[in-house]
């Protein structure tokens, strides 16, 4: 270990603790380097961060002495400190003795400063190693000397170089337990070179070090004399982060909110992502692609003349241009794409599979989209880099899908994007719906062309004109419950009182629609999720002919039922719950699959082994255990026309 960094510059080190923003402030004047440590469980990664904390003097001497109390206690590496437990913070991870989420740490030398994000191994972490990777600079891939070149290893380098990270370091780790053996390392950097290649990687640096004794942590270590190159702190210190600048990037901008105080005033303000935009500039906002000419440049103390990325202004027009939440502002001359169907890699991070065809809030930068994505092209096998045939992505895969928006975004392909600070137009997460809960992060490609050259063809007679041919306002009664609830049965009446009365009518029924245009189709969430987006899409052409649909489908999923409602007409679609308690339609068992799914006989089978979301807030409730399917629809139809 070396003593020579005691400059005053760590005196400062109390303020970490206290004020993160001051801490930073005192260190302005270097440069700063973000990076994340990656490998697989028990490489010594956490040991590792705390050797450089450590050795950068940034823990105080009463952490050190509860470090050591610790150590002693519940170490796993006898009477030495165990630096592992300075960076597992949580009491629950010392006890199993593994990391589970990311933890970002500062610390700084004389050269330069630094924000580490500690990423854990476990292949169930892959969110984790995104999350810390989406910022970083360069990747520190740790790797145990004893066990070689990982699934993880292979898995997380992958990751890094997808997300973008173009400085790799392959820290061979505990060297001490394989006696400083040049060949083991030698073997590992041959071994490593190969897969690296194999996946574009097109330059690394590798180090033989020990986190743990702290070998080429901050020099040279005697123990390897065979090593030439720099230790890690040097390497961090004096690698050169390979950024375009920001401010020399075409001027894009999102807008975070449109500043209308008064009729006077009309701002448009955000923080700039890439470029600067001067007074003058002409610009054009997307995806409109209207353009007009900067007027002021507003900040909360002054105007400006001038601002760069990184800075959040309010811009003004010489035109009363559109522009809301979510539009980007970028220069005229060098303007963004904007597109509704793209190609994107997708890691998936959620517990259930991705479905395709399921709506998913799309977020990229400030723009908040509904996206479908069609089932993917290939998963990505990250041990062997072959491209798989896949239906869905389970957690932790990455595939390559496309997908598709409900309107244009304004993007940039991920790879040109992806070193402004924010990477506003190019990386994007996905959201779910219902549970809120992020369940993906991706990478746009491209957009795809056959989406410019499809076209919305106006017809003359329109469905304005088709429903007023039939004297009747087109509707949804859309029925959902569980299998035996009674919805054939209610829904042939209702569609019988309503031919006597007139009506023009269609009856889309699940049994019957599976064995024509869905026979194609199981009982899965994503076949389930496919059924109801096609029928959603026959109903609403039903619609557009000026029809009165009804349709009995199970359509077990809220997201799938929420999507048709929003394909629809305002106050079209009327969603009916046939309400039956399970025991209820089991006890009927009708067709006698209830006893089939309960004998195992029959899989994915809706209430027994395949979830049910029953409507929160339908527009018709139907209680089957209070009324008469004769009383059910005469219900029905009063609420249809009153
Ligand atoms: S949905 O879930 O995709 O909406 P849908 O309404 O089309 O289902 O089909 C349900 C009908 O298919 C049931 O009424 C039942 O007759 C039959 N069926 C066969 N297998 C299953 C199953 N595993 N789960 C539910 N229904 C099934």
């Amino acid at each position: 270990m070396t003593d020579t960094l005691d400059e005053p510059i760590y005196k400062t080190d109390a303020l970490i603790a206290e004020d993160i923003d001051q801490y930073l402030e005192v260190h302005q004047h270097k440069t700063m380097l973000r990076f994340i440590t990656c490998g697989s469980v028990d490489d010594g990664k956490s040991t590792l961060i705390g050797r450089l904390l450590y050795d950068s003097k940034m823990i105080f001497e009463d952490q050190l002495a509860a470090l050591e109390a610790d150590s002693k206690r519940v170490g796993t590496q006898g009477q030495e400190i165990d630096f592992a437990l300075l960076v597992d913070g949580l009491a629950a991870e010392r006890e199993q003795g593994i990391t589970i989420d990311v933890a970002y740490r500062f610390f700084a030398t004389e050269k330069r400063k630094f924000i580490v994000a500690d990423t854990p191994g476990h292949e169930q972490y892959t969110r984790n190693m995104v999350t810390g990777a989406s910022t970083a600079d360069l990747a520190v891939i740790l790797i145990d000397a004893r066990k070689g070149v990982l699934t993880q290893t292979r898995r997380h380098s992958y990751l890094a170089h997808l997300i973008g990270i173009r400085n790799i370091v392959l820290a061979i780790n505990k060297m001490d337990l394989v006696d400083y053996d040049q060949a083991v390392y030698d073997g590992i950097v041959k071994d490593y070179t190969d897969f690296a290649h194999s996946i574009g990687i097109k330059a690394f640096t590798a180090m033989p070090i020990s986190g743990f004794k702290g070998d080429n942590i901050t020099g040279p270590s005697a123990n390897t004399p065979w090593y030439k190159g720099p230790a890690l702190i040097e390497h961090l210190e004096t690698v050169e982060v390979d950024q375009v600048s920001d401010q020399l990037k075409p001027f894009r901008m999102a807008v975070q909110w449109v500043n209308r105080p008064n009729l006077d005033f009309r701002g448009f303000s955000g923080q700039i992502a890439t470029g600067t935009v001067r007074k003058g500039d002409a610009i054009r906002v997307l995806p409109s692609g209207k353009t007009s000419t900067v007027s002021r440049i507003v900040t909360l103390d002054s105007d400006l003349d001038e601002a760069v990325a990184g800075q959040s202004v309010t811009l003004c027009f010489t035109d009363e241009v559109d522009c809301s939440r979510g539009d980007v502002i970028a220069a005229s001359d060098n303007p963004p794409q904007a597109a509704d169907q793209f190609e994107a890699t997708i890691v998936w991070m959620a517990d259930e599979e991705m479905l395709p065809g399921r709506p998913y809030w799309l977020k990229i930068g400030t723009q908040t989209v509904t996206a479908t994505i069609q089932q993917p092209k290939y998963q990505v096998n990250v041990n062997t880099m072959e491209h798989l045939a896949a239906k869905t992505l389970e957690l932790n895969a990455i595939g390559v899908a496309n997908l598709s928006t409900d309107r244009q975004i304004v993007f940039e392909p991920y790879e040109t994007n992806r070193t402004s600070p924010n990477k506003v137009l190019g990386g994007f997460i996905l959201i779910d719906k219902i549970t809120n809960a992020t369940v993906a992060a991706g990478m746009l490609h491209f957009s795809l062309r056959r989406a410019q050259n499809v076209h919305w063809q106006a017809t003359d007679v329109t469905r304005e004109f088709h429903a007023g041919l039939k004297n009747q306002k087109p509707a949804v009664l859309w029925f959902t419950g569980l299998s035996g609830a009674g919805k054939s049965t209610i829904a042939n009446l209702v569609e019988k009182k309503l031919a006597r009365m007139n009506r023009h009518t269609f009856l889309l029924d699940g049994d019957n629609v599976r064995h024509g245009l869905n026979k194609d189709l199981g009982f899965t969430d994503a076949d389930r999720v496919e059924n109801i987006r096609r029928v959603g899409e026959v109903a609403k052409l039903m619609t557009d002919a000026g029809l009165i649909v009804i349709t009995a489908f199970i359509s077990p999923f809220r997201a799938e039922r929420e999507m048709v409602r929003q394909m629809m007409q305002p106050g079209e679609f009327i969603e009916v719950h046939i309400d039956t308690p399970l025991a209820d339609a089991e006890a009927r068992d009708v067709k006698g699959l209830y006893r089939k799914a309960r004998s195992g006989e029959l899989k994915n089978f809706t209430g027994i082994d395949s979830p049910y979301e029953a409507p929160e807030d339908p527009e018709i409730r139907i209680d089957t255990t209070a009324m008469t399917a004769e009383e059910a629809a005469e219900a029905i139809i009063a609420r249809l026309i009153p």
